[in-house]
């Protein structure tokens, strides 16, 4: 019998980094002396950890287009990405939020969702196109029924400038959730949430690796992560210490003295 038809052939990584690094000002962010490589595989829900200035928001950077890497190759989804402008990423599909919010103060939450659907290249092309009207109410549905799944309907008419830090932060992930990403990269998104919308949080992150969104998230809370998460990249000093399912990881001797501190395990 021919086995050949039955072997699952190895699905190539979503997203693999190859020996990235970043220095500022000499001193190196992301990479030791060959580099910080490491893949996501599609479907995955990957963690990011590691101690303040290990290089996780730096490593966002380097995959979203924020910031060009000094070497190392990045491709995602069969591209290569490597130092590609941030607005071509987000099209190919990559989503980002970053460790402080960012959302446009005087619009309200509503539009807010609105204006993350469309990169700035859509948003011109849609101006200028026969199609804005469409396009623009096909948005507003899809910007009202995202902003129900991070909680926030009840907010979609008050400015952004009325919510609190948690709120802001849930409408930060709404914004690139609206734009149906197959990859979601999240910066510490239970930062100043209150337990009621980080329950949501987790529900709904739980959810959307259910239906298959790829997700990378980088958090300090790692109750909240570790208990997500099932595969965890740890960085210390810019480079990988090790890489695990979050059981091994919780108990791994040389992660818990130089991150989670000696009574984390208890
Ligand atoms: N734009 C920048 N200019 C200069 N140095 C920077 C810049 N961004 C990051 N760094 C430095 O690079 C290193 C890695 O920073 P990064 O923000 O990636 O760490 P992090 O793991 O996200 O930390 P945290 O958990 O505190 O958010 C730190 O030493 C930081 O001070
Ligand atoms: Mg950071």
């Amino acid at each position: 019998m021919n086995n050949t038809a039955s072997t699952p052939t190895a699905e190539p990584p979503l997203l693999e980094a190859s020996a990235i690094s970043k220095r500022f000002a000499g001193l190196r962010a992301v990479g030791g002396e060959d580099g910080l490589s490491f893949a996501v595989s599609r479907g995955s829900f990957v963690g990011l950890i590691g101690p303040n200035g290990a290089g996780k928001s730096t490593t966002f950077n380097l995959i979203s287009g924020v910031l060009a890497s000094d070497s190392g190759a990045v491709t995602f989804d069969g591209h290569d990405i490597t130092n590609a402008a941030s607005d071509t990423i987000a099209e190919l599909g990559i989503g980002r939020t970053f460790q402080t919010p960012r959302a446009f103060e005087s619009l309200s939450v509503l539009d807010n969702v609105v204006s993350g659907a469309t990169s700035p290249g859509e948003r011109l092309r849609a101006a200028f196109g026969r199609a804005w009207r469409t396009h623009e109410s096909v948005t507003v549905d899809a910007a009202k029924r995202t902003l129900d799944r991070v909680g926030l309907t009840g907010r979609a008419d008050d400015l952004v400038s009325d919510l609190s830090g948690g709120e802001l932060r849930m409408l930060e992930v709404a914004r690139q959730l609206v734009r149906n990403p197959v990859m979601l990269l999240l910066d510490e998104p239970t930062s100043g949430v209150d337990p009621v919308l980080q329950k949501r949080l987790a529900a709904l992150l739980a959810e959307l690796h259910r239906e298959g969104m790829t997700l990378v998230v980088v958090e300090h809370n790692l109750h909240f992560l570790l208990a997500l998460a099932e595969h965890i990249l740890v960085l210390t000093h810019g480079e990988l210490l090790t890489e695990g399912p979050p059981t091994e990881i919780r108990t791994d001797a040389a992660v818990i003295s130089a991150y989670l501190g000696d009574d984390y395990a208890a």
